[in-house]
């Protein structure tokens, strides 16, 4: 495996879902709603929903993610043999708008801001999603620029999602730290050319695909490793 010397970035971009956000803090509704399932509906719907984004993206038929999120939601459950009725989805769908974000992240976006590094979100959530759950996280003020996939139509790992950051930023990739939690999202990035971060939050193994991220770390506060304060 290739390990290139880091080029000190000088800006800082998120995943959304699953990085600053916990997508499995449904859980625990979804464990109120059907007994003994719900951690098993949580993981399902995350990957299915996924799998959906790429599904979507590599045949040229966009849809938000909103309504990717719930199709993901409704297999899920027919999957586990669960009766979601419209009452319960809706409760399950409204908690996915409201997230709980990591208790690390606003002590080091703070970090990030007294540094003088701009930090702002790459993701395949639509405009709307993505904004109730910044200002819900209490991160507004945090966070810019919000950069969704959704004006190219695409989802990550499309290049054309993960371009939106340079052009967006006036840098080039190698010089914008992409963090996510998402391995795969971590590789693609990498793949596209920026300095990355894999904040491996669940220890799960490396995608063996041969390519490494930048780094490799446990919690959002290994991004101010790439930043020593002056
Ligand atoms: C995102 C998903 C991939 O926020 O987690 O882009």
């Amino acid at each position: 495996m290739e390990k290139t010397p880091l080029t000190q970035p000088e800006a800082v971009l998120f995943d959304a879902y699953g990085t600053l956000f916990d997508v499995y803090s449904v859980g625990l509704l979804a464990e109120q709603l059907f007994n003994g399932k719900g951690e098993a509906l949580a993981l399902l719907w995350r990957d299915k929903q996924i799998d959906y984004t790429r599904l979507a993206s590599m045949s040229g038929r966009y849809r938000p993610f909103w309504d990717l999120t719930r199709a993901g939601l409704r297999f899920a459950a027919l999957k586990l043999g669960l009766v979601l009725d419209p009452v319960a989805e809706d409760r399950l769908m409204n908690q996915y708008r409201h997230l709980s974000a990591f208790p690390e992240n606003r002590a080091v976006l703070q970090a990030l801001r007294e540094r003088g590094i701009r930090a702002g979100i790459l993701s395949n959530g639509d405009p709307e999603m993505l904004a109730v759950a910044v200002k819900s996280a209490g991160l507004t003020d945090l966070i810019n620029p919000v950069l969704s996939a959704h004006p190219v139509q695409r989802f990550k790992t499309d290049p054309a999602v993960y371009q939106l950051g340079p052009d967006a930023l006036a840098l080039p990739a190698r010089k914008i730290l992409f963090v996510s939690s998402n391995g795969w999202d971590a590789i693609g990035a990498t793949w596209f050319g920026y300095t990355t971060l894999w904040v491996n939050r669940a220890g799960g193994p490396l995608e063996q695909l041969d390519t490494l991220p930048t780094r490799t770390g446990s919690s959002l506060r290994d991004v101010l490793d790439f930043f020593p304060s002056a």
